[in-house]
């Protein structure tokens, strides 16, 4: 195949102009000689020689194999006839793990598959299967199918807003897909120490990694402490170690600054958690309206509170929400403030995921 040969220095003027010109052929750029490159050429590119070359040459050269550009193309060849059907659609990247959902039809398939996917993506270690969440903590039922080097840890590494959060989907729950609310969160934080003219102390009892103070601690002047558990202690060992990893980027002294593994429920028991916090996050979506009778508390007892929180309902029961949420409010002896619940998404076909927030006057 005809490859226009310049020096190395000059491969992306070259590529930009032959591009443009619509001269440049769909396979690779090749080496040609330690300081040339060769790029692909059309046949309808002008002869070797026309003066728009400014005299290099034009070489033959093997064209650069581009290699499989999908997954489904690295399966041995006994399956590559197999229905299209039969592969799964979508899988989840989390650091160097893929985790992906394996139907019926593909389970016998299941290490063709793995194969086949850290062949196509170079970075991935491991290909485990997800087998839905479970229990209490939220945690992912993952089976690795293939790895790379051997190793099968759960344990990886991911980057939310320039961030390196460290995560275990085998363990712990996490989920990228939440940063946006993790960002409006921030926003929502934001005014409300605005509204103090004060740095706040923020108390998220099921924090899971720690996620949501990703933005909080980078954001100079915003915390004055933080109050960070959660129930599962591998959630806590990897949250501790990523607010201090962090932290420690930050010139500032947080007070209070608790990591805790602890029962959400029981915080209020505690006289060094009691009576603490200025925001109360709420991230158990199937109990979060349950939980809030014994999470009040936790808000100084005093001034204005923020109280905001997710949950997963009965889609007919939206209406009744700011009402029920007042209730429990007033029950607690606060006052409700510009009561919010708004959708996020559909859950199920009856049940949707809502965010909640209201502002609480206490006296
Ligand atoms: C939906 S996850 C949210 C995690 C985190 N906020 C996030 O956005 O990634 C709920 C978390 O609550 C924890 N959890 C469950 N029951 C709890 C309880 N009674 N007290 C404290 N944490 C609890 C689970 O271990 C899980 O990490």
């Amino acid at each position: 195949m005809r490859h226009l040969s310049v020096p190395s220095e000059q491969t992306q003027v070259w590529l930009q102009r032959c591009r443009a010109n619509g001269w440049l052929a769909q396979t690779g750029v090749v080496v040609v000689g330690e300081h040339h490159r060769g790029l692909p050429l059309t046949d309808d590119a002008p002869a070797e020689g026309d003066a728009c070359w400014e005299g290099f040459p034009h070489v033959e050269v093997e064209p650069r194999n581009r290699g499989p550009t999908h997954w489904t193309e690295h399966l041995p060849e006994h399956l590559q006839s197999l229905p299209e059907s039969t592969w799964p659609s979508s899988y989840e990247i989390m650091g160097d793990i893929l985790i992906l959902k394996l139907e019926e039809k593909a389970e016998p398939h299941a290490q063709a598959i793995a194969e086949a996917m850290l062949a196509q993506i170079p970075p991935l270690r491991l290909v485990c299967a997800d087998d839905g969440v479970m229990g209490d903590f939220r945690v992912r039922d993952l089976t690795p199918i293939h790895s790379r080097d051997g190793s099968t840890t759960t344990k990886t590494r991911v980057k939310e807003n320039d961030q390196v959060v460290d995560v275990d989907p085998g363990e712990v729950y996490y989920s990228a897909r939440l940063a946006h609310q993790r960002k409006k969160t921030h926003d929502e934080v934001r005014a409300f120490r605005q509204r103090l003219n004060r740095p706040v102390v923020v108390a998220d009892p099921y924090a899971g990694v720690g996620p949501s103070f990703v933005l909080l601690l980078k954001d100079t002047d915003l915390l004055q402490g933080y109050l960070a558990g959660d129930l599962n202690p591998k959630a806590v060992d990897l949250m501790r170690q990523n607010i201090a990893r962090w932290s420690r980027k930050i010139d500032t002294e947080f007070t209070p600054a608790t990591v805790l593994c602890k029962d959400a429920r029981t915080w209020k028991d505690e006289p060094e958690l009691r009576g603490k916090a200025d925001v109360v996050l709420v991230n158990l979506p199937h109990d979060s309206f349950e939980h809030l009778p014994d999470l009040f508390p936790l808000f100084v007892p005093h001034g204005e509170g923020l109280l905001r929180g997710w949950a997963i309902i009965e889609r007919t029961t939206i209406d009744t929400r700011v009402e029920q949420l007042e209730r429990l409010v007033r029950a607690a002896g606060g006052t409700p403030k510009e009561t919010r619940v708004s959708e996020i998404k559909d859950f199920s076909t009856t049940r949707i995921k809502v965010v909640f927030q209201t502002l609480i006057a206490w006296e």
